[in-house]
């Protein structure tokens, strides 16, 4: 039996992670799947009622005794420095040594996408964005703080392990879905230490696939080539920063967050699979009114689904948000007048007669 850790946190994340739940019960039930769902209460109101962000084990815990983690969001303005939001998700990814972060940037209907002329096949690529080191591995200092001396510092780590298995992961994902390019995008001409590894370790490992064309961009030119020619890329491969940044334009080419999904994998893992998560954050201006789009995170739990070994049930997850789309049964951030819980009871009812059928 799979074991699911549904993590909802703060904000949006309850209102959109149940709506997603609700989605894997409905298949798993329809499929005769055996899934077990633990719900886990970790986020702001925890760690302000007894000041737990994780347990001690927990997070062994998640990567001895679970497949995956179904994850909403954390961010809370009652923790002002989000120590909170740090020490869960930053801690589980890297932790869990989760260092795909893949993000699919996959356009689902014309009206959605603000580029002129561009539709669903100009649109869909996949970034394969590093996810446990560059600047986010948290190395660095603070001299002479408030002082009009003050020095900040952070460290942008590269490792050649950790830089040859993200690129790896996009190659691989390439071939396996019958994708032909992958651009790996640095900042190699400023940046002459770190991403003078990444240009090394991608052409040594291009080589290794001469079914897949190599291309390169520096970041700033792929922000702006995304624009004007999305259709020219399949596979994105790039560091923690730059992905982090690319993949909020990749969801404003495609209707914006609320239709962004995530998973952040370590395909070598023993058990646990990975962390699935919308891209968007806790939205605290929605939370609560019923506003909040629940398609991301049900798109997250199908990418969930698709690597647990569920491809059918996962694209069946797809193609419910896919029947929303096209019924405009819709949240207003893309153009609906839906309510979170009328998008989600419609969600559900899909995925029911799907998986009958
Ligand atoms: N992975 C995460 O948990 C994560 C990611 C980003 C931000 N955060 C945290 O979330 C909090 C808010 O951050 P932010 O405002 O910069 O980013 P955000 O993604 O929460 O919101 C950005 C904008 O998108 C809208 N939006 C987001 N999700 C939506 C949805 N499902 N449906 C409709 N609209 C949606 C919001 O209303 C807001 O206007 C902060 O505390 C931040 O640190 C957490």
């Amino acid at each position: 039996m799979a074991k699911i850790a549904v993590i909802p946190g703060d904000g949006v994340g309850p209102e959109v992670v149940s709506v997603a739940v609700r989605a894997i019960e409905a298949v798993a039930r329809a499929r005769s799947l055996a899934f077990e769902l633990v719900h886990f209460d970790y986020g702001a109101d925890r760690y302000l009622r007894d000041g737990v962000t994780l347990p001690p084990g927990q997070i062994e815990d998640f990567r001895d005794h679970y497949d995956a983690i179904l994850f909403g969001a954390v961010g809370d303005a009652r923790v002002p420095d989000n120590r909170h939001a740090r020490e869960i998700l930053l801690a589980l990814r890297f932790q869990l040594d989760l260092y795909v972060n893949f993000r699919p940037v996959q356009l689902l209907d014309e009206r959605f996408c603000p580029l002129k002329g561009k539709g669903p096949s100009d649109v869909d690529l996949v970034v394969f964005r590093e996810n446990t080191e560059g600047l986010y591995a948290d190395v660095g200092g603070i001299f002479k703080k408030g002082t009009p001396d003050e020095i900040a510092v952070n460290e942008d780590v590269n490792s050649r392990k950790g830089v040859e298995r993200i690129i790896r992961a996009a190659f691989d994902w390439a071939v396996a879905h019958g994708k032909k390019r992958v651009c790996m995008s640095d900042k190699s001409n400023a940046l002459r230490f770190a991403h003078d590894l990444w240009q090394r370790a991608f052409r040594e490992i291009a080589a290794d696939y001469p079914q897949i064309e190599p291309r390169h961009l520096y970041i700033d030119a792929l922000a702006m080539k995304l624009l004007e020619t999305p259709e020219a890329f399949d596979v994105v491969v790039t560091c923690n920063l730059f992905g982090d940044i690319l993949t909020d334009l990749g969801a404003a080419l495609c209707g914006g967050l609320g239709l962004a999904a995530s998973a952040n994998l370590n395909p070598k893992a023993p058990r646990c699979r990975g962390l699935f998560e919308p891209v968007h954050g806790s939205a605290p201006d929605n939370a609560g009114k019923g506003l909040a789009n629940p398609l991301a995170a049900v798109l997250s739990a199908a990418l969930l689904l698709d690597n647990l070994g569920h491809a059918a049930e996962g694209a069946i997850l797809e193609r419910a948000v896919r029947a929303a789309v096209a019924a405009s049964v819709l949240t207003r951030d893309v153009g609906g007048d839906r309510s979170t819980a009328e998008v989600g009871d419609y969600v559900v009812a899909e995925v029911e007669r799907l998986a009958r059928g």
